[in-house]
């Protein structure tokens, strides 16, 4: 079988996830084309980097990401460093021959994702991208049920991502929350995973009217090896946040359908309400990741005194619950569907067959994001304009 040599850039919360999810795909995969090998992890932090080696598995660890790409056993960088490195990172991957995986956003801004992927594109290599949403059993037969024409026309679509992980005004000035180290704020960071779910299942957007807000404008200042989870004390010294907390819009897709966006990272309520609502002539469809093991659907015509949305768990009857637990309604959990999202990027890295989402799925994302931002600058409809090097 042929192996893929692994580097990891970026050893923070994604890099660890991504690292233990190739280390699993052997275990839960039997029928895997490919053997991935953990060749090189590299982190700014050495102490982080070296637990890479210690207890990941890795055979190498570096603190300059040049010698993690351009390490002869290298097949594929994982890049999950901050938004603003990504292009860096990537362009030095592509120019390197190496096929890229990297994390969402593809850069911090539109402008970079653009310019990523016309380098990936120049360069030929397989590319990927983490929306790792799209792998959850159910939404993988959400878009079975929707591409089958079960809910009929599609008439509505609503798709949030609501977090707290913003919403404690004690929580540190980390790179997320600064223009310079994210780029856009929510937006890019999780308006992305919610619109490229709805753009799959959906399809594609062509305008949008939307709105931003910063609602915490200053944070205590990060701590050196700290996490965005991290929180500082009342007197500690503070710096603004320079990107948006919130970001939301109304869209029309290309279907004729109408729908609603909205990401937020400081609403106080839903802890990590990823969720969407579709609906259609003949049904409809809600998902939400705090219960990702449950979908509800309703389909019409039935007995109408008996119409309501049916609860479904997932199972091994969905597409790869059951390489993780046999049965029906046995859960799965977040880190699975990085492990699904590793395979899938493997697979297409050993096939030669280009992974989706890759970069080009990136890049019509932060069209519908860059129309987004026109309109809160021009405060009207902007139309979606899939954008290319002359735009930038
Ligand atoms: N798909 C998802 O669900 C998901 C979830 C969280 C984060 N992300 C994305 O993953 C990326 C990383 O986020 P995170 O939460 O892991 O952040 P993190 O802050 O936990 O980790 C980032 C790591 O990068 C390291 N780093 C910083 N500068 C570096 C450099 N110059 N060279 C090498 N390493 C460097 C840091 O030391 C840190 O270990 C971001 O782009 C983020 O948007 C995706």
């Amino acid at each position: 079988m042929k192996t893929i040599g692994i580097a990891v850039i970026g050893f923070g919360w994604m890099g660890q996830a991504h690292s233990r999810s190739y280390a699993r795909i052997p275990s839960l995969f039997p029928d895997r084309v490919a053997e991935p090998e953990l060749v090189i992890c590299c982190d700014n932090l050495e102490d982080r980097a070296a637990e890479a080696v210690r207890s990941f598995g890795f055979a190498e660890y570096t603190t300059d990401p040049a010698e993690a790409i351009n390490h002869p056993d290298v097949d594929a960088v994982i890049v999950c460093a901050p938004n603003m490195l990504h292009e860096e990172l990537c362009v030095l991957a592509a120019e390197a021959g190496k096929h890229v995986f990297c994390e969402k956003p593809v850069g911090g801004t539109p402008a970079q994702t653009v310019r990523v992927a016309a380098a990936a594109a120049e360069a030929g290599i397989i590319t990927g991208v983490g929306y790792n949403y799209r792998w959850a059993p159910l939404v993988q037969y959400a878009k079975d049920m929707i591409e089958r024409g079960d809910l009929g026309d599609i008439t509505n679509y609503r798709g949030r991502f609501f977090s707290m992980y913003g919403s404690d005004p004690m929580g540190l000035l980390s790179w997320r929350f600064e223009i310079d180290g994210a780029g856009y704020g929510v937006s890019s960071d999780i308006l992305s995973h919610s619109m490229d779910l709805g753009m799959m299942l959906n399809g594609p957007i062509v305008s949008v009217v939307g709105m931003a807000e910063t609602f915490i404008k200053d944070r205590p200042l990060p701590k050196a090896g700290g996490t965005h989870y991290d929180r500082g004390e009342p007197g500690d010294p503070t710096g603004p946040v320079t990107n948006e907390d919130y970001a939301g819009c109304m869209v029309r897709f290309a279907n004729g359908s109408i729908g609603t966006f909205e990401s937020s990272r400081n609403i106080v309520g839903p802890q990590s309400q990823m969720a969407f609502d579709i609906h259609g002539t003949k049904g409809a469809l809600n998902w939400n990741l705090e219960t990702m093991n449950e979908m509800n659907i309703f389909m019409t015509g039935g007995e109408h005194l008996h119409d309501g949305y049916t609860k479904v768990y997932a199972g091994e009857r969905y597409p790869f619950h059951g390489n993780f637990v046999p049965g029906d309604a046995n859960s799965i959990a977040y880190e699975d569907l990085k492990v699904i999202e590793c395979l899938q990027f493997l697979t297409a890295v050993a096939t030669g067959e280009q992974h989706e989402p890759g970069f080009q799925q990136a890049l019509e994302y932060v069209s519908v994001q860059q129309a987004v931002i026109n309109s809160w600058e021009s405060g009207k409809w902007e139309d979606v304009k899939l954008l290319t090097l002359d735009d930038i």
